[in-house]
């Protein structure tokens, strides 16, 4: 008796010790790749200066953007989680160095990504030091997005690229900027920012839902009376499918909603989103969907990488509020020990990104299955929520 009691808590401490992450292991990982990013990124720039961050890698070749590129924060944020991962100032100085590169685009009224490019490098700047010039940046960054407002339609206009294809198009994406919003409530006391993101977050529940709690990825508004034209998708396999990467800023997004409002809706949302994603039989046993849950060509089709690896920062977060809390640890973890395991470029290779197979726009037949940047920053993220680190 005794001897099958010691060996049933062998056998349950054996399975606990596989299931641990190693956290350490795949943070040295990281770094190192990143020294190497950096070089490439400062030999890139020499070339070019106008160059100031790492986007992917495609058909061999390693792509940096200009700072107006919707991903030009992530990887100067990123910095800031190696910082607080190693206070080492090493971290801190190349963080402060690459955050400065994206400033100006505090003052960028022409898109609605500036939750990405601005908040992601200058949110985690200001948790890190308290540096009041980076929360001025986050202000202006705010009043520049709340000018995309329109209060007629009651969202925040995404593109204005859209051409002949929509009127007032907003993209589910749209939903991960709102955070920079609530911040600059926060610092400011000025509450329209609030209701701006409250009155699009509403709306979105309303316009982009369908009733499985599946998002749609692009919503065309009238603004001239108000309501919906038509619902659709840009990235998306078809206007009727759940493109992966959606579903995730979606969950991400209503997470985030009831972090700064404590409304229950929010997290009901949230929850039910996640339980979309996760219930999913589309998706492979290492818990990293194809780049679309409706792609015919499942299982010859993608992955993203970079969905799994936001859903599982979401998860983390999730966790803190929900009922459902042991459910969406164990998911995240199953993601984030897949991605660590499986999804990590060898040392050295893809320029030193992080994270390989990502889906960027398979529609446009471009980053199909490459390494890229915003894949790289919620992993770090989701390695750090892990750990108990919530940076929120
Ligand atoms: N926000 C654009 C994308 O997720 O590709």
């Amino acid at each position: 008796m005794k001897l099958k009691t010691t060996a049933a808590l062998l056998f349950l401490a054996v399975g606990a010790q596989a299931q641990k992450i190693e956290v350490s292991k795949a943070f040295n990982h990281a770094a190192q790749q990143t020294d190497i990013l950096i070089k490439n990124v400062d030999s890139a720039r020499k070339i070019k200066p106008n160059l100031v961050s790492p986007r992917t890698v495609e058909n061999g070749q390693f792509k940096m953007v200009v700072s107006r590129d919707w991903t030009s924060g992530f990887f100067p944020a990123e910095l800031w989680y190696f910082y607080e991962q190693t206070k080492d100032k090493k971290w801190l100085d190349l963080a402060k160095k690459y955050t400065e590169d994206v400033k100006k685009e505090q003052f960028n009224k022409g898109t609605h990504d500036l939750g990405f490019m601005v908040y992601c490098p200058f949110g985690n700047g200001y948790r890190v030091t308290k540096d009041t010039a980076y929360k001025s940046v986050i202000i202006q960054a705010a009043k520049s997005l709340s000018t995309r407002f329109n209060p007629t339609a009651g969202v925040i206009r995404s593109w204005d690229h859209s051409g002949t294809k929509w009127d007032y198009p907003v993209i589910i994406d749209n939903m991960m900027n709102l955070e920079l919003l609530f911040e600059a409530t926060k610092f400011t006391g000025d509450s329209s920012f609030y209701k701006i993101a409250i009155t699009h977050a509403d709306n979105t529940i309303k316009n982009h839902y369908r009733p499985d709690f599946s998002s749609y990825h692009v919503v065309d508004y009238d603004v001239n009376k108000g309501g919906v034209i038509k619902k659709t998708t840009a990235q998306g396999y078809a206007d009727g499918s759940s493109w992966a990467r959606g579903q995730a800023w979606g969950l991400y997004g209503y997470t985030l909603m009831f972090r700064y409002t404590k409304n229950p809706k929010y997290l009901a949302q949230a929850d039910a989103i996640a339980n979309y994603i996760l219930n999913n039989k589309s998706t492979p046993s290492d818990g990293i969907p194809y780049w679309d849950y409706n792609d015919p060509k499942i299982p010859n089709a993608p992955r993203d990488a970079s969905a799994a690896a936001i859903t599982s920062s979401a998860l983390y977060e999730l966790a803190k509020y929900s009922k459902n809390a042991k459910n969406y640890k164990t998911a995240a973890d199953k993601i984030l020990r897949s991605l660590s395991a499986a999804y990590t470029s060898k040392i050295g290779n893809n320029y030193g990104f992080i994270l390989e197979h990502s889906t960027g726009h398979l529609p446009n037949n471009s980053e199909i299955d490459v390494p890229i940047n915003y894949a790289d920053y919620y992993y770090v993220e989701a390695l750090r929520r892990y750990q108990g680190k919530f940076n929120f």
